[in-house]
């Protein structure tokens, strides 16, 4: 009885230690930091100072100086509806979280450093989107303008 016990012991043992053989393919670890991405984009709220924000209905002044800081600090590079030296913006709160979007435009280095699809803008852009130094209120203002020229 003893002998039969210590047998399927041994057995056990031995298929626990299995996964550890392949211990020396670890290639395939390394890899898997590029699959991070999460499936949904409007779930990642990106890194940054903004970790959460509640969005009421479209504030009509609130867009309209966004507006006005938009033609002065992102126009050189943005525009609503082509591609310009980044990408066309008209609907990007429609493909984007709004923390997202503000951590982009407050902390756009760390962004493309180490968030999944800002990592991917500047793999294809190939120009890093500068920091404007806008305040938050400032951010703020600029995504209410996008939110009120998405769909139009
Ligand atoms: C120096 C050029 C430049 C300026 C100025 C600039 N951006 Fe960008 N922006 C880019 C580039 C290039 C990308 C793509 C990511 C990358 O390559 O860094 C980008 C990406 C973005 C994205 C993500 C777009 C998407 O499809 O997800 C948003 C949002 C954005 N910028 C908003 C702004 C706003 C708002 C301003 C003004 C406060 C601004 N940008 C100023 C160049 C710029």
């Amino acid at each position: 009885m003893k002998y039969v016990r210590w047998i399927a012991m041994m057995a056990l043992a031995t298929a626990l230690a299995m996964p550890g053989c392949r211990k020396d393919n670890g290639n395939s670890q390394e890899g898997s930091d590029e699959q991070s991405a999460p499936a949904d984009p409007m779930k990642n709220k990106g890194i940054g100072p903004i970790s959460s924000l509640e969005l009421a209905a479209i504030d009509p002044s609130l867009a309209q100086k966004g507006a006005g800081l938009f033609e002065i600090k992102c126009s050189s590079c943005h525009k609503l509806d082509e591609r310009h030296v980044g990408p066309a913006l008209r609907d990007v709160t429609t493909r984007r979280s709004p923390e997202w979007i503000m951590n982009m435009i407050l902390n756009p280095q760390e962004m493309i450093e180490k968030d999944p699809i800002a990592e991917d803008l500047f793999a294809t852009f190939m120009t890093p989107m500068a920091n404007q130094n806008l305040t938050q209120d400032e951010a703020r203002a600029v995504l209410e303008y996008l939110r009120s020229e998405a769909g139009k």
